[in-house]
This record gives structure tokens, sequence and C-alpha cells, in this order.
């Protein structure tokens, strides 16, 4: 689990003036601390947090790169230790809720309170118990396999077998032997919310997801509003993307396989998740309509390996203005799944010493997927040496959406014009093929709208205890069905528990970053062109080489966390709101052509 001291943002200011209420009448009696002992504090807090932090970072690399049973014992341990400190001066922090305090001093203050992902009580038991199941979970889904065609194959490549196949029998078979891999894993899981949760109640939440949803600037209900409002802006535009793939899958499997009255198969979508279906995008693809950006072929034919997208991603950074990757990036990052051990292939990107020691971890695979995985990875990078002179606990995302958002804006300028810049096309398509452009878009972005924002329902249900073990898998399937439209292939059970076939769910990663960072790269995205003076259709604008956009997006990554993300986003985009519209106009052409290819249809499910 990559550690972060200081995901997370700020406390609202109702609920500290209220405390600030009571704490005035017990420090009368009890001396209460001073503005000086709490910036000490603060200090003592940032000096540990760095020396703990770059050790655990070290020690959480050599793990993800060499999972064994001595790096597991090890990894158990640094978490532990984590831990302990984390919620030990989380407690300590609360001392100085009521005083008055300098406004740094005070988000600091919040951030040590708010900045644990997974909390344990103060027991050291059960801080060791909590270290050693979520290395378990971590290391059974990163090390799991299935048999298949005679072989063993490792998780990375269930995720191709899912792209590639095309005969449902199998897709069905990979499917069901994944989701085999992560049934033991539920008593873990458990046992982990058990903890968890105790722990966020010593720190004074509900639950610990009304701990994750405490560090977005207003309450955790006012959060779980903000999503539900950002989903219903976007919701239309899944709903017709679904009903047209259904139609089409309907058109090559038939009314057995998918009858049009009910959920998709999920897997017959071209990811093991159905979270992204640009693997099936030839099967959505409108007539005539071939943009002729291929990637996972031209990629091929072009002689790319895995190094040169990296430094092609690299390159559209530095276009901006942003200075080259150091060296030991090169020499230290997991570019390529090394042969002979196991490693967490799930792609992520590392700050090991919040300087310049900046890394990325991928098994990257030559395809249009992984390009655009480099650009999102390589975007957490260039915030992490862009904020690295802010104090230790503003070493973070605005919140953890924009964290998420960066590379994936970086991507939207990926353009057919920016394709012939590089030269990886010769021609660029015409505006003809602006609908076979976009839906190819959309069939990662759109698509993944509804996945992003269940994971973490399912979460929240799941602390606050609406879910129990023994409906743990119904919940899941309930979400699943509710917001993607998707169905399991095969009868599920309530032994089963499909969630944890997903990496962050198995990893303890939070998720609604993503759903956010959905709709906050699209913000971006249109702020930047519109800053450039713009004119032609949003999809066909590419900021590549832009100093100007460079400079601003810059002075924004620059912040980190230091001002409430509301600042940080008007300051770019000139809006204190993360707004759906963008996203929205965006597909604007696709809309009217789905709208008129589902007119006859019978949408929903
Ligand atoms: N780490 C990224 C995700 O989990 C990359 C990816 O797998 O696409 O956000
Ligand atoms: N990288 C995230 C995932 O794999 C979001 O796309 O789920
Ligand atoms: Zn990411």
């Amino acid at each position: 689990m990559p550690l972060h001291f200081s995901q997370r943002l700020l406390a609202t200011t109702a609920a500290i003036g209220f405390s600030a209420l009571i704490a005035t009448s017990c420090f009368a009696q009890n001396q209460a601390p001073t503005a000086a002992e709490a910036s000490a504090f603060v200090a003592k807090v940032e000096q540990e947090f760095t020396a703990l932090n770059e050790e655990a970072s070290r020690v959480n690399w050599v793990y993800a790169t060499y999972i064994n049973h001595d790096t597991q014992w090890l990894v158990a341990k640094i978490s532990e230790r984590v831990t302990k400190l984390a919620v030990d001066f989380a407690i300590e922090a609360k001392k100085y809720n009521g005083i008055k305090v300098p406004g740094d001093v005070r988000r600091k203050l919040d951030f040590i309170k708010q900045g644990i992902t997974l909390p344990a009580p103060q027991d050291p038991k059960l801080v060791a118990e909590l270290a050693e199941v979520t290395t378990r979970l971590s290391s059974a889904y990163s090390t799991g396999k299935i048999d298949f065609g005679g072989k063993s194959v490792p998780q990375n490549e269930t995720e191709v077998l899912m792209q590639t196949l095309r005969e449902p029998a199998q897709l069905a078979e990979v499917w069901t032997k994944w989701h085999a891999v992560a049934k033991p894993m539920k008593a873990d899981y458990a046992r982990m919310v058990e903890i968890g949760n105790a722990g966020a109640r010593e720190l004074g939440y509900a639950d610990v997801g009304a701990l994750w949803r405490s560090g977005y600037d207003m309450t955790p209900d006012e959060f779980t509003a903000e999503t539900d409002r950002l989903w219903g802006q976007v919701k239309p535009l899944y709903d017709q993307l679904h009903c047209h793939v259904r139609a089409k899958l309907n058109d090559k499997y038939g009314n057995e396989i998918v009858p049009l009255d009910q959920p998709i198969r999920a897997d017959l979508l071209g990811n093991m998740w159905a979270q992204e279906w640009g693997a099936i995008d030839d099967l959505a693809a409108p007539k005539n309509a071939d943009p002729g950006i291929d990637l996972n072929k031209i990629l091929k034919a072009k002689g790319y390996d895995p190094i040169k997208i990296v430094k092609t991603g690299e390159g559209f950074f530095t276009s901006l203005g942003f200075d080259p990757l150091p060296q030991t990036f090169w020499e230290r990052s997991q570019i390529l799944k090394p042969r002979d051990r196991e490693v967490v292939c799930h792609a992520s990107a590392w700050d090991l010493d919040d300087k310049d020691d900046i890394r990325i971890k991928m098994c990257t695979q030559v395809d249009a997927e992984n390009f655009q995985t480099v650009h999102h990875e390589l975007g957490h990078n260039f915030y992490q040496r862009a904020y690295k002179a802010q104090p230790q606990l503003f070493r973070t995302g605005a919140n953890d959406g924009f964290h998420e958002a960066i590379g994936d804006m970086i991507a939207l300028s990926i353009t057919p014009e920016y394709l012939k810049q590089i030269g990886l096309i010769d021609t660029v398509p015409d505006s003809s093929k602006d609908v076979g452009l976009l839906m190819q878009r959309a069939m990662s972005g759109v698509a993944f709208l509804p996945f992003g924002l269940l994971v973490d329902k399912w979460r929240w249900q799941v602390f606050a205890g609406q879910l129990t073990p023994a409906t743990y898998n119904e919940g899941w399937w309930k979400l699943r069905t509710q917001y993607q439209g998707v169905r399991p292939p095969v009868a599920r059970t309530a032994d089963d528990f499909d969630p944890a076939a997903k990496f962050h769910i198995a990893d303890g990663t939070p998720y609604m970053r993503y759903f956010l960072a959905r709709i906050l790269q699209y913000q971006f995205y249109k702020a930047a062109c519109d800053s450039m003076g713009w004119k032609g259709p949003l999809h066909r604008c590419s900021f590549y080489g832009s100093k100007e956009v460079g400079a601003k997006f810059k002075a924004m990554l620059e912040l980190g966390a230091s001002q409430p993300w509301p600042d940080a986003l008007e300051k770019f985009t000139g809006s204190r709101k993360m707004d759906g519209s963008a996203i929205v106009a965006y597909f604007e052409p696709l809309m009217v052509y789905l709208r008129e290819q589902n007119k006859s249809r019978k949408c929903g499910w």
C-alpha cells in the first residue's frame, strides 16, 4: 500500500468552532496548550513523518517489486510503525482543537487528524494485526493466478485475456476463475473493517468511510451529496452509451447472451471489471468514421517499446516547460515486469524521498491502454516534484481527485494533431471522423464513471455496517447493477467475495478519487484550451508545447495541499466547484449521435 501521511484535507470550520467552545471550558481548569506549543508539535510531526515516510517508502518499494516471505514481513513491520505513529499524533493533535493558531498550523493539525487511510486503535496487538491482515490482502491479489488453457496465468495477464478473448464461454471462464481468487480474502477483509472502524472511532469519526469523506473541505454528508450531484450531471451520457453498446453486443452475440432488457454480462466488455471498454471499441465504432489512430496497432508498427512510451509521456510534460525526469527515475523505476519474481503489477507512481527520487512501477505492455496509464502515472510524478518545496504535510494533492486527474488531463491532449506532430501518424483525420474519435474516448472515459462512483459507495456501506460479510457480495452486485447496468456471467453466492477481485479493494486504496478525476480532468482541459483561445471543437484541442498553459498548470501543482482545493481550482479554471459540464460539453457531438442511434431502442435495464 503506497503510504501517504497527508492525503486528506480540512475539517469544517463549523466543527472547529464547536469544539473550541468545549475546549475553552476544559482548558480553563487544566491549563490550555499554547499556540507556540501547537507550532512546535506540528514541526515535530513533520520532521518525524519525513524520516519515517522515506524509510517506509523504500521498504514498500522493495516489497512491491519483489513479493516474498521476507518482504511481506518487513512491510507488515513498517506499516505497524507507520500506523502507530500516525494514530498517536492524530490523538495528540486533538489537544489543540480549541486554541487560536495561525491558519497554516490549523490546516496542518487537521491533516494530522484526517490523513490516515486505515487507522487502528491505540492497542499494540491490534496495530500489528491490522498490518498483517492488510499485507496478506495485498499479496493475495498481486500473486493471484488462474489456470487457463493448460497454463498458470498471473493476475496482469488475466486482464489481457479479458481484453482479447471474444468467445463468451472462455471469457466467463477467465472471469470466474479470477473472481475465485478473491473468495478466500473475505475473512481478512472483514477483520480489517473491524479494526479500522475501531481506530476511526478512537479518532472521533463514525467509521472509516466517514474519515475518508472528511477530506474534501466539507462534511462527510455534504461530500456524499456532492458525488451524487456530479453523477447526476453525467448519468445521461452513460445511459446513452450503455444503450448503444448493449445493442451492438446483441448484434454480435445474440439475444440469449445479451438480452436487450437486461444489464450487460460483465465479462463481455473487454475488461475484468467492465470499468473501461476501450478493448471492444471496434464493436461500437460508427460506420465510415475510423479516425485511423488505433494506438494498439500504431505503437507496434512504429516499433515502440515500454521505455519509448515513457519517454514520449515525459516529452509532453517537458514541452509544457517542466524539467525532464531525473536520471534516477530511469535507473530505479520498474517499467517492465521482472521475469523471475512476484511483483505488484498494478501501476503506481512513487516519491521515495519527497525530493527527486520519483519513479513509476508498472508491468508495461505496448498498447493503447498502457500509453494512457504511463501519462497517468507521470502526472503523479510531476505533481510530486512540483510541490516538493512545500512543508511535509502539504506535499500532496489539493484533493486526491486532483492527483489522479493531472496525467489524465494531459492524455486528453493526445489528439490526432499531436500524434502527427510526434510522428506516430502521417495524416490527421478530417472532421467526418470525429464521432469515431469521440466514441473511442467515451469507451474508456464515460464507461468508467459509474464504476468510479460505486466502488466506494460499496465501501462506505461496508464501513457503516449497512453491509455485513453475509451481504458483502449481494450489496456489491446491487450497486453494479444499479449504476453500471452489468450482471455477473455466472450465478454468485453469499460466499463469493467479488469486490476483492479489484486491486484497490484488496489493497485498501480509496477509489472516489478516480471518479472525481474523471470530472476534473475535463474541467482542467477545457480551462487550458479556453485560456489558449481555442475555438474549434474541444476534443481537437491540444496544448502540447504551450508554455503559457504549462506555467499556469505548474503554479497550481506547486501549491500542493497548502490551500483549500476550491482555491487551487479557481486559480486554474475560474470555478470553485467540481463540475461535470466540461465532460458533457466535450462529448456533445457523440451524444447527438448516440441519441439518434438509440431513438428506436428501449434503453435501461
Ligand atoms: N494506478 C492507476 C489507477 O489505479 C493506474 C491504472 O491502473 O490505470 O489509477
Ligand atoms: N487506475 C484506476 C484503476 O485501475 C482507475 O482507472 O482502476
Ligand atoms: Zn493514479
